[in-house]
């Protein structure tokens, strides 16, 4: 019997594209990044940082610094911490923090997130924020990459390699080692009880089995995508930690399928972003049964008003959206800080599926390039 195989299925794992065998290793990817950082129900940093509550205890304000994808996982990592830390953090786009005035000294840490570790703009806002005394750390996939050399601590997402362009498994590592990072931080900054870090480790541990779920039930967005394939328009629509990640969700669209698709927060809604819905203009909403759901929910029903389909994230038993928006992608239910981690990854495969619907180079966009060397 003959086998008919080329080597490029074997290099994706049976996968047609890198990008697709990377969204399915995010729950194997999940596991190794939050592997031994874990020990029981505790975030454990201590041999990775070696940081004591005293030297902890000079560091005021933190600055997490960042392009593309890695921002958005950035964004969503300071909703998480700014509830647990009573420490200023602010979240900079790499281009935007290396030409402006931000107050810089010992006081800051400065944290830059990169998966390859190479991206230029990241790199020049570490070399400004050492060059001022921060305390400097990398979150990155690049061991030994140029950003992981110059930083004062490396954190690895031991993601494996990424070769599709769009990011997707890194989002999830990143995320993971900064909501990490953000828990040992509080615990050392005395603001973490154990049962709050306990709850939250729990929900962590349970994650990746809750994206082997979601994965399973990917192919029920083929049909939902091909039915928007040929939109020219999308908006995107998230409150609290799922604004970010509603720009992450229309990036990997942008990226890949090359449509038009704009995120916005979706209190703003009214704000402008209204006046632009048609029955031509899906609305994707990500809406999951945390605190801001009742608020999102008036969203859907003030959309779907406007005639403009919509296509929403929300929690498993989650009835009533199904009477309202016109497709429905259920994830499971888990403590409200967490729910991104399940969200993304419907947003990332409905992306894809549209890219395929269209007949796009996606692990190779036009114009884009994995990594950004150069100014
Ligand atoms: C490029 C890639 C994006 C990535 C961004 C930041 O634009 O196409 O996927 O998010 O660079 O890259 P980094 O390696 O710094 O995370």
């Amino acid at each position: 019997q003959r086998v008919d195989w080329d080597l490029s299925m074997v290099d994706k794992g049976g996968y047609p594209h890198f990008m697709l065998k990377e969204i399915n290793e995010q729950g194997a990817v999940l596991r190794n990044t939050m592997g031994d950082r874990i020990k029981g129900e505790a975030v454990d940093f201590s041999k990775e940082l070696g940081w004591s509550q005293e030297s902890f205890a000079k560091i005021k304000k933190i600055h997490i610094v960042a392009c593309g994808t890695s921002y958005y996982a950035s964004l969503v990592a300071e909703r998480l911490m700014e509830g647990m830390l009573p420490i200023d953090i602010r979240v900079e786009i790499a281009s935007e923090y290396r030409q402006r005035s931000i107050h810089l000294g010992e006081d800051v840490l400065a944290i830059f997130v990169s998966q390859s570790g190479e991206t230029a703009d990241t790199l020049a806002a570490e070399r400004l924020a050492k060059s001022k005394g921060a305390l400097c750390l990398a979150i990155t996939n690049g061991l030994g990459s140029s950003l992981a050399r110059e930083v004062d601590h490396v954190l690895l997402l031991k993601a494996g390699p990424e070769i599709g362009v769009a990011a997707t498994k890194t989002f999830t590592g990143q995320l993971a080692v900064l909501y990490l990072l953000g828990i040992y931080m509080a615990k050392l900054s005395g603001a973490l009880s154990s049962e709050e870090e306990g709850r939250l480790v729990k929900g962590l541990l349970k994650l990746p089995y809750q994206i082997e779920e979601i994965l399973e039930r990917q192919e029920m967005l083929k049909p939902i995508a091909e039915k928007y394939a040929s939109s020219r328009d999308f908006l995107y629509l998230g409150r609290g930690r799922s604004f970010p990640l509603a720009h992450e969700g229309a990036l990997k669209l942008k990226e890949i399928s090359y449509i038009h698709a704009e995120a916005f927060a979706a209190g703003e809604l009214k704000h402008g972003p209204i006046a632009m819905l048609e029955s031509d203009i899906p609305v994707v909403i990500i809406a999951p049964q945390d605190s801001l759901y009742e608020k999102l929910f008036s969203n859907v029903v003030e959309v779907r008003a406007r005639k403009s389909p919509v296509i929403a994230i929300a929690t498993q038993g989650d009835s009533n959206m199904k009477d309202v928006a016109n497709d429905v992608f259920y994830i499971p239910s888990t403590d409200h800080e967490l729910y991104p981690f399940l969200a993304v990854v419907p947003l990332q495969i409905f992306a894809y599926y549209i890219a395929r619907a269209r007949g796009c180079d996606i692990d190779r966009p036009r114009n884009l390039a994995k990594s950004v060397t150069v100014e």
